[in-house]
């Protein structure tokens, strides 16, 4: 039976920080923003999405749930980076049971890890009996990684209810404020700290996804290496360059920020390229850019002077209904990008019920 109850409580564990939002879907898809929390984490917490300090976590996870005094216990938690794999198949057309079948075989050939070491999903995202053929996305995961979050979020008191991929968390939020357009591709790109996601869906079916493990910590190295200050002081620096307030920056940054965010916009591009080259399918018209990198405004124009497809900021709270009594604009506006994939989290609600 489908429990079609409550929305989990979105939790999505960050390199930085840590984003909770709980919403409430009422009649005629409105969405209503009822908890939002950010707790910031000591760095090295998480080291490209590995859990590596516990108890910080722990500590930053139960003092969100209690700032917010949100009693709802049932989360929705998301993975990304190296542990995850996704990949589409072109496969002949069959039957399920055979299709159970072929996946086994498919994720030996495709997944570099022990078969055993792995939490194996798909989704059939194309057939047509006229050519015989189907696609198929096939999603793997590092058991021993969602392990690590789990047991963490249980420590905090939680009860784990949903996991799911970053990208996927993007598209959600991407399909609930603009919607897709049956023949239009895009590409939704997250950046955060230290993992940028790409995403290319056509229609409302996720294409390719790939997550680079690069992003906005690898520009505050730089400029502690460069300009030898701490991180808080380079990240305070970083906020403030290229395109930003530009109040008492030393002048080298703008220069540190321009190089790190030119790398990582031609490993974006190297991603769209790839897409390109193995796809039949059409090209990326439009991108869609959130994560909190996403708002170094040269980071955008990097992009699209690479790839030649007009880059936008995707606004995870177009369509959010909130009370401005309990959550400022202003505020909401300025921490969006950080948001989105906890919001994307937040849409899920319980799994089937036994
Ligand atoms: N105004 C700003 N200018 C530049 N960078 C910013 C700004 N605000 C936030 N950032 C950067 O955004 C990053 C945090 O974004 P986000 O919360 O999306 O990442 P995360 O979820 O913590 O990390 P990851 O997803 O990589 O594990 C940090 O690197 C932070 O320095
Ligand atoms: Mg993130």
């Amino acid at each position: 039976m489908v429990f079609e109850g409550k929305n989990l409580v979105g939790v999505d564990i960050g390199t930085s920080s840590i984003k909770v939002i709980q919403l409430r879907e009422t009649g005629k898809g409105k969405v209503h923003l009822v908890k939002y929390g950010v707790e910031p984490l000591p760095p090295q917490s998480i080291v490209d999405g590995h859990v590596m300090n516990s108890s910080a976590v722990v500590d930053a996870l139960a003092k969100v749930f209690k700032d917010l005094k949100i009693s709802y216990r049932d989360v929705a938690l998301s993975i990304s980076g190296h542990s995850v794999i996704i990949k589409k198949l072109n496969l002949p057309l069959m039957k399920r049971e055979e299709l159970e079948e072929q996946i086994q075989w498919e994720a030996e050939q495709h997944i570099p890890y022990e078969i055993s070491e792995v939490e194996i999903d798909y989704n059939i995202i194309w057939e047509n009996p006229d050519v015989g053929q189907m696609d198929v996305l096939l999603v793997a995961a590092k058991k021993e990684e969602i392990q690590d979050l789990v047991e963490v979020v249980r420590q905090a008191r939680l009860k784990p209810a949903v996991v799911d991929i970053d990208a996927f968390a993007v598209q959600n939020v991407y399909e609930l404020n603009y919607g897709f357009n049956p023949g239009e591709t895009i590409a939704l790109l997250n950046v955060g700290a230290s993992i940028t996601t790409v995403n290319i869906v056509q229609g409302a079916v996720s294409q390719f996804t790939r997550d680079i493990t690069n992003g906005g910590n690898a520009i505050t190295e730089e400029i502690q290496k460069q300009l030898q200050v701490s991180f808080e002081e380079a990240e305070a620096y970083k906020a403030g360059g290229r395109h930003n307030s530009q109040e008492m920056v030393p002048q080298e940054v703008d220069g540190i920020i321009s190089s790190v965010v030119d790398t990582l916009a031609a490993e974006i591009q190297r991603s769209l390229d790839f897409y390109m080259a193995t796809s039949s399918r059409s090209e990326v018209e439009r991108i869609f850019i959130t994560g909190g990198t996403s708002k170094i405004g040269y980071l955008r124009s990097a992009i699209e002077r690479r790839s030649r497809v007009p880059v936008e900021p995707l606004d995870p709270f177009r369509r959010i209904i909130f009370d401005e009594r309990h959550f400022d604009p202003g505020i909401l506006k300025t921490q969006a990008p950080q948001a989105t994939i906890c919001l994307g989290l937040a849409l899920r609600k319980q799994k089937e019920r036994d």
